[in-house]
């Protein structure tokens, strides 16, 4: 069995992946050395794919997801089918561990092949000085974020209606990494008279003065209010945050004060691992936007020979290939529109990472 100390001595020290081993703590670590599978030839590591596990709530209801990353391959080793091969164990091992799906940060053809589709759908929308300037609150304050306010921070990210399920290590990682979503981050709190009232990670600007906001918490007044101070602290010309259906007040608020907002994007790749336990972990939502009746007609099977069936009543819905099953679900904007009751359940709500990301 390949040790942790392995996997930092034959892939990691010194070479990038050096650096990706101190950026994702949540998936070298020794509690999670069974999720990181790996092709070796004699004592060397020549091929890596990680996964963390995490519950999340989408739309109060509880999944359990897969999130797979830093996936590589020795050049010298590459197109043998080695990182396929260890996609499709550990599919099975996520899927056999109770994982509904898999989101990975990538969306290549090795993931899409497999069925892996557009996920993690948000709208950019860019912030400047003078529109910060418009939304400034003067009663509130930013400061560095700090491990005694991880309780504060975990409070106002369980106000969201679609978020993981954090152990509050993910919360210490960050103040060991110092990143997210790829980028060197600061965390800043928020506060009115003392009280921590939201929280942003921001991204080290870009040449252009460019910030990325890979994550914040509180409400549209806590986060827009701070905006201004926050540019300061950070010497950040621009903000750009990616919001999802659920930030629409904050998106409603930063678009009053004149920021632009881009069409919605995805931000990662979605495989669907156990159709029919996702489906009925998703009742509680089905029930909410369909009514209980409805949704208590409703029934989805294994798929069989590729297809997936959308059972509801007498009716159904045929869908072939998981990667378009996993788009019926879950992607916006669907052409042709579905079916009654489909039209209401789906799009379910999107995930986006944060300080989840691998
Ligand atoms: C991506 C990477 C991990 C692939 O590793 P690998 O062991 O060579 O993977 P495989 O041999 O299973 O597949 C490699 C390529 O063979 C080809 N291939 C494999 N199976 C194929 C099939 N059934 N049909 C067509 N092409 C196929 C593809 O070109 C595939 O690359 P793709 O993802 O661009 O489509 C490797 O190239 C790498 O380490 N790249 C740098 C790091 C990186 O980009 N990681 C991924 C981050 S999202």
């Amino acid at each position: 069995m390949t040790s942790l100390s392995d996997l930092v001595d034959t892939v990691f020290r010194g070479g990038p992946g050096d650096r990706m081993f101190r950026q994702y703590p949540q998936l070298f670590n020794e509690a999670n050395l069974d999720n990181l599978l790996v092709f070796a030839d004699g004592d060397r590591v020549v091929s890596h794919y990680g996964m963390t596990r995490r519950w999340a709530c989408l739309g109060g209801c509880t999944v359990q997801m897969a999130c797979a990353g830093a996936v590589a391959t020795y050049e010298d080793y590459r197109g043998k089918g080695l990182a396929t091969q260890l996609l499709e164990a550990s599919a099975t091992k996520a899927r056999n561990d109770g994982a509904d799906m898999a989101m990975i940060s990538g969306g290549r053809g090795l993931y899409r092949r497999n069925g892996a589709v557009d996920y993690g759908f948000a709208a950019p929308v860019h912030v400047g000085a003078a529109e910060a300037e418009r939304l400034h609150n003067p009663s509130l304050e930013a400061r560095e974020l700090t491990e005694n306010d991880i309780d504060a921070c975990a409070a106002l990210y369980a106000g969201r209606s679609s978020r993981f399920i954090r152990p509050v290590d993910d919360w210490q990682w960050f103040f060991q990494s110092r990143g997210v979503m790829d980028s060197p981050c600061r965390g800043l709190a928020v506060t009115d008279r003392g009280v921590v009232c939201g929280y942003l990670m921001i991204a080290e600007p870009d040449a252009a003065g460019a910030s990325r906001v890979p994550e914040f918490g509180g409400n549209d007044h806590t986060v827009s209010g701070a905006l201004a101070s926050i540019m300061r602290a950070c010497g950040s010309k621009t903000l750009r945050f990616d919001l999802q259906e659920q930030d629409a007040p904050l998106r409603t608020a930063l678009e009053r004060a004149g920021c632009r907002a881009d069409a919605p994007a995805s931000s990662c790749t979605l495989m669907l691992l156990n159709f029919p336990q996702l489906m009925e972990r998703l009742r509680p939502w089905f029930e909410a936007r369909a009514g209980l009746s409805a949704a208590r007609m409703m029934s989805f099977g294994h798929p069989e020979q590729g297809v997936f069936v959308f059972a509801c009543g007498g009716g159904e819905t045929r869908i072939e290939g998981r990667g378009a099953a996993a788009s019926f679900i879950f992607r916006p904007g669907l052409e042709p529109a579905k079916p009654h009751p489909w039209n209401r359940i789906f799009p379910a709500p999107s995930l986006w990472y944060g300080l989840n990301y691998v």
